[in-house]
């Protein structure tokens, strides 16, 4: 690949791609947005989209498609057993992962219950960096411990550290020396999403890997945003800046025995996943369980047109003009947000900012949800739906009360953010106003997706 546009020192970020199907933008008025989120008691997951503007509530299977993965799923092949599509789409795993035993799943919990329902005793303790909420719940499933063991760093909103997704080696050690028999496998998320979409490096996965081997403890990666990962080692870690992103995602992979692919994130499609081994020695009982319940393996509950779109989507994501712009564009609404006071999690992850609701509207206690404020009026302003993360969704047990946009891949342009950041000025001009919420009703589980609320 040549010299292209955006490695000229231009400040202006521009998509590298054009446009061929378009979908109208919502815009709603304010008062048609009050009676809308009246009617879905002030809880964002209870709005309908068709009156959301900017949907930013997660970057997961909402991924705009390239014309060549609609092409290739024009041509897929939907025979039940032995369909080309699924060669292809495991050729394109095995040639960037560098595994040889590939199980298609409809998405990445999917093959979180299907790995760890063959590993995974009562008892039992599964260490990472942090554990995405699906991955913990399937792991205690089981009846087992998620243990999350990030670096001290990772844990300070505040605190601007390149590589706040790594994993305390040091705790790591002792963890694995302490419980050695009871631990089945270890794992990395990559990028942390719970820890704020935040990189871990290279160094730091060589690291992990050789602390798991040499307690003979298999390695599986939480992949599912690999390639801004990879971006973030190219641009942040010391002597990665000349390699390609496909060689460190080559080393990467090298160094892990396998990996859970949520592919509806760096798989750029809007559904589908993968577990991916280097041996077959669990392959067999995960195939009886995958025929048991998510569909033959060679489709695992996925339609080969699926697959199709995901064989090219793992192609164009390692394309570095599209990862220099995405971490562009989140790099640069974190730093925005900043310039005007807005308090976010340092630095912006890969897929998201992080706003810290607690700090920004410090006149709303805790126990009247600040960052439900927030997102309330984010989406009475511009319809911007986004996503609390604090104590609505964890309860007492929140040590944050943080805002989450999402940004969604190849979707947004940079206007629509340019036009968000202008709408920011507006918010913080009359944040003191803000009031927070108190919850009416409330299930007694994962609350934040059907809670009501009342305003205060
Ligand atoms: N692992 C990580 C790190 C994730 O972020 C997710 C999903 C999963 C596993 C589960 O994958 O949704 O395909 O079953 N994260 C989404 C989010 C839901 O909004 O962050 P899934």
């Amino acid at each position: 690949m040549g010299p292209t546009y955006n490695r000229r020192m231009r400040k202006t970020i521009i998509e590298p791609f054009k446009i061929k199907v378009v979908e109208p933008l919502v815009i709603k008025t304010r008062e048609e947005r009050e009676k809308v989120l009246k009617e879905a008691h002030y809880n964002l997951f209870l709005v309908k989209s068709e009156n959301v503007t900017f949907d930013f509530l997660t970057d997961s299977g909402t991924t705009a498609m390239s014309a060549n993965q609609w092409a290739a799923m024009m041509v897929a092949d939907e025979s039940y057993a032995g369909s080309r599509s699924f060669y292809r789409f495991k050729d394109q795993v095995t040639k960037i992962m560098g595994y040889e035993q590939v199980i298609p799943t409809h998405q990445g919990r999917a093959a979180e219950r299907l790995l760890f329902g063959i590993l995974i005793k009562p008892g039992m303790k599964v260490p990472s960096n942090n554990h995405f909420d699906t991955t913990r719940a399937n792991i205690e499933a089981q009846g087992a411990e998620a243990a999350d063991l990030v670096i001290p760093e990772g844990k300070i909103p505040s605190l601007d550290y390149p590589f706040k997704g790594n994993i305390d080696l040091k705790r790591l050690d002792a963890f694995c020396k302490e419980h050695r028999d009871k631990i089945p496998l270890g794992m990395l998320t990559i990028t942390n999403n719970t820890g704020g979409g935040q990189p871990v490096s290279l160094e730091n996965i060589r690291g992990a890997a050789e602390i798991y081997h040499r307690y003979g403890i298999p390695f599986i990666l939480d992949a599912c945003r690999f390639a801004e990962n990879a971006f973030f080692i190219k641009s942040r870690e010391k002597g990665q800046e000349n390699r390609s992103i496909r060689e460190i995602v080559t080393e990467v992979f090298s160094l892990a025995d396998g990996c859970l692919m949520s592919a509806k994130k760096d798989g750029l499609v809007n559904i589908g996943g993968f577990i991916a081994l280097e041996d077959s020695a669990w392959v067999e009982a995960l195939r009886n369980q995958l025929i048991l319940t998510e569909g033959f393996p060679t489709y695992g509950g996925l339609a080969a047109r699926d697959l199709e779109a995901l064989a090219v989507g793992l192609e164009e994501v390692l394309d570095e003009d599209y990862l220099r712009y995405r971490i562009a564009t989140s790099t640069y609404m974190g730093k925005r947000l900043n310039e005007m006071g807005v308090p976010t999690v340092l630095p912006a992850g890969g897929h998201a900012v992080y706003i810290d609701a607690e700090k920004f509207l410090s006149h709303i206690p805790k126990s009247e949800f600040p960052g439900q404020a927030l997102a309330c009026e984010l989406y009475l302003q511009d319809g911007i739906r986004s996503c609390e993360i604090g104590s609505v969704m964890f309860g007492a047990a929140a040590n944050m009360e943080l805002v989450r946009l999402a940004f969604p891949r190849r979707v947004y342009t940079q206007s629509h953010f340019d036009y968000i950041l202008e709408g920011f000025e507006e918010l913080i001009a009359k944040k003191n106003e803000l009031r927070g919420f108190k919850i009416k009703a409330a299930p007694p589980f994962l609350r934040h997706f059907t809670v009501k609320f009342e305003p205060v």
